[in-house]
């Protein structure tokens, strides 16, 4: 499945002539400030933070790994219609063979998409076409996305949050969503890192 999910952001996202490499278009994303951001974190999809997961996630890493590769499609301007990337995502992927349902369920939800759609009039549509997967993967996948920095590197959900507030700013549609979402999102990653922190633990020697 990992490699599928490649094949599919490398189609949608990294392929030459798509719309996100610098050189492109981009008004779709509103200002100077969210291009850059929203080209960095699309050509680096957060795969590898996924792969930490193993510990926890056991047989469902792989399922992270698509998850967090895919996450971020709805971007692309190949697919997007709503304007809003977790939907258009999603309802791009819910047609894509072979890949996992969850996969899809998961990145119409990511990072809790649904306070973003709710900022949007979008809550219900997308509540009634994509179930919330299990806590578990749901946490995972907020970890992935909101502790990798836009070049790929390590970083706290804090500086996360106040990094999209900035961007955006406080009371635009994304930074307002993003200050909802901010006690969750570090509840999430508090109760992965804790898990991580867990299974280290037991595998110490006594
Ligand atoms: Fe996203």
């Amino acid at each position: 499945m990992t490699w599928h999910a490649h094949a599919i952001w490398q189609a949608l996202l990294g392929g030459p002539g798509c719309p996100l490499l610098p050189s492109g278009p981009t008004s779709y994303l509103g200002n100077l400030k969210g291009k850059v951001a929203a080209q960095n974190a699309l050509l680096i999809p957060g795969d590898e933070r996924a792969r930490e997961l193993h510990p926890i996630l056991g047989e469902d890493a792989a399922l992270m790994e698509a998850a967090a590769v895919l996450h971020d499609v709805g971007y692309s301007p190949l697919i997007a219609s709503t304007g809003f990337h977790p939907l258009d995502g999603a309802r791009f992927l819910r047609d894509q063979e072979g890949l996992d349902e969850r996969v899809v369920r998961l990145v119409a939800h990511h990072s809790y998409a649904l306070l973003e759609a709710e900022e949007r009039g979008l809550r219900e549509e997308m509540e009634s076409e994509f179930e919330v997967e299990r806590p578990a993967l749901v946490d995972a996948l907020v970890f992935c996305d909101m502790t990798t920095t836009p070049d790929g590197g390590h970083t706290t959900s804090g500086e996360r949050v106040d990094e999209i507030v900035g961007w955006y700013g406080p009371d635009t549609i994304a930074g307002r969503f993003i200050q909802r979402a901010a006690p969750e999102i570090h509840g999430a990653v508090q109760r992965v890192q804790g898990g991580l922190g867990a299974v280290q633990e037991s595998a110490q020697p006594m």
